[in-house]
């Protein structure tokens, strides 16, 4: 979550916030912790050099993505049919298939395999250009703000729906 020090970094949140003197909704904010979350694992990937510890940590970025996904398909998106564009949602879907194919060669793999570590490279930036498709402005997050649909109470549903699909994707691993 943000922190004092984290909002003084982020200038267009920061201006958002005065502008508006709003925070972000519920389902928003946790959604983009989820965003934040995996880019910073994504991060910390390139500084490992231990093959079992490559493993271990792309496990985890698999699993993240795979909750996440699973969790704008089956309440973020279809409840904001009509209130966010169609091209924008549609293309949202077509990316997290693009990176669930991603995510399933890169699971076939080994982390000695020749071009593992350039997937998960390709895989981070491709999601982080997801990511940021869904939170500028304009964007899908935008749009749903403006919408009708009640995005704390969905926040709970989301709240929800992540730990039982923790526990299902997971296999009782917590996060
Ligand atoms: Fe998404
Ligand atoms: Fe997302």
């Amino acid at each position: 979550m943000a922190t004092p020090h984290a909002s003084s970094a982020k200038g267009s949140t920061t201006r958002r916030r005065r502008r508006t003197g709003l925070r972000d909704p519920l389902a928003v904010r946790l959604l983009k912790a989820d965003h934040r979350e995996v880019e910073r694992m994504f991060d910390e990937y390139e500084q490992l050099d231990d093959e079992s510890e490559k493993l271990g940590l792309f496990d985890d970025i698999a699993l993240a993505l795979k909750v996440h996904t699973r969790l704008e398909e089956e309440i973020l998106y279809p409840a904001e049919r009509g209130e966010v564009e169609d091209d924008m949602l549609d293309e949202a879907y077509v990316e997290h298939d693009g990176a669930k194919k991603m995510i399933a060669e890169i699971e076939a793999m080994a982390p000695s395999d020749e071009f593992y570590d350039a997937k998960v490279k390709v895989l981070g930036e491709y999601v982080k250009h997801h990511v940021k498709e869904e939170e500028q402005p304009g964007g899908i997050f935008a749009q749903a703000k403006k919408g009708e649909e009640d995005l704390e109470a969905m926040g709970q549903r989301l709240k929800a729906r992540k730990d039982e699909l923790m526990r299902e994707l997971g296999g009782g691993r917590v996060s």
